[in-house]
């Protein structure tokens, strides 16, 4: 059989369009069993994405504490901005992690490039508390995780679009992460892209069994916001010497 299937390499007698609808299908159905065994019909706030982020940062108080936001896909500054102004505390810090010159592939039906902003930053009225990390993710994120991780809760928000760029940054931000740390999942039960956000998230899971509780959704799960319960690497475990 193996040997049949060598010789034949049947992909090249199957239409590459068919594999790609069958990929999307998978996804779909575990993305609707993933909707099932969440609860997340339930949570679903409507369809304002902002509406669930003002309904999470009072529940979770994120509106008062000094918080670590990472923002990964920033493009025209919308969340940032919305975020900038809902947090005042001045021990805050915002991270925002763009190449600003728009999706480094295609999306789907969504060419690479999309979203540029020419290079330039967004407007944040000058907040010392925002840094911009610009380039490829795989340029900026592993300089800036050298750093020890900062006390604050982290308020990680993840908007890159691609399969590629989210599993990235899930799996670089592993060892940062902890118990009640908030994952803002953006496109994730996207109908069109079921094979991008949701897919990185569905294989990160699966790689680094992250434990969390999803908290609400909006746009019938289009925007997903999760809480961290258990922190996926346990960076001291890691450190102490295996037992002959
Ligand atoms: C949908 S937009 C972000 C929208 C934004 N969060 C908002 O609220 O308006 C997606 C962004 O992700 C960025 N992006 C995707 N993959 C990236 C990568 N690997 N490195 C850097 N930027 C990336 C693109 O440049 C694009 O600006």
């Amino acid at each position: 059989m193996r040997s049949l299937f060598g010789r034949l390499r049947p992909h090249r007698l199957v239409p590459r369009s068919l594999v790609t609808a069958a990929r999307q299908w998978s996804y779909l159905m575990e993305m609707s069993d993933w909707i099932g065994g969440h609860r997340a019909q339930d949570l679903d706030v409507g369809y304002d994405r902002f509406q669930l982020f003002d309904l999470v940062a009072v529940r979770e108080g994120l509106d008062r504490e000094a918080i670590e936001y990472l923002e990964f896909g920033t493009a025209g500054g919308a969340a940032l901005r919305w975020w900038l102004a809902r947090n005042p505390a001045p021990g805050s810090r915002f991270h925002s992690f763009d190449t600003f010159t728009g999706l480094p592939e295609d999306w789907g039906g969504i060419k690479a490039g999309t979203f540029t902003q020419g290079g330039r930053t967004p407007e944040v009225g000058g907040d010392p508390r925002v840094s911009f990390h610009v380039g490829l993710f795989n340029r900026t994120l592993p300089g800036h995780l050298l750093q020890p991780r900062p006390p604050r809760r982290l308020v990680v928000h993840v908007d890159p679009d691609l399969y590629s760029s989210t599993l990235y940054v899930l799996t670089m931000l592993a060892p940062w992460l902890r118990a009640d740390d908030i994952l803002l999942m953006a496109d994730f039960c996207s109908m069109r892209h079921p094979t991008h956000v949701f897919r990185a998230f569905h294989d990160f899971v699966a790689a680094y069994g992250l434990a969390y509780e999803v908290l609400a959704s909006s746009n019938f799960g289009h925007q997903m916001v999760a809480r961290v319960t258990a922190a996926p690497v346990d960076a001291r475990s890691a450190l102490e010497p295996t037992k002959p």
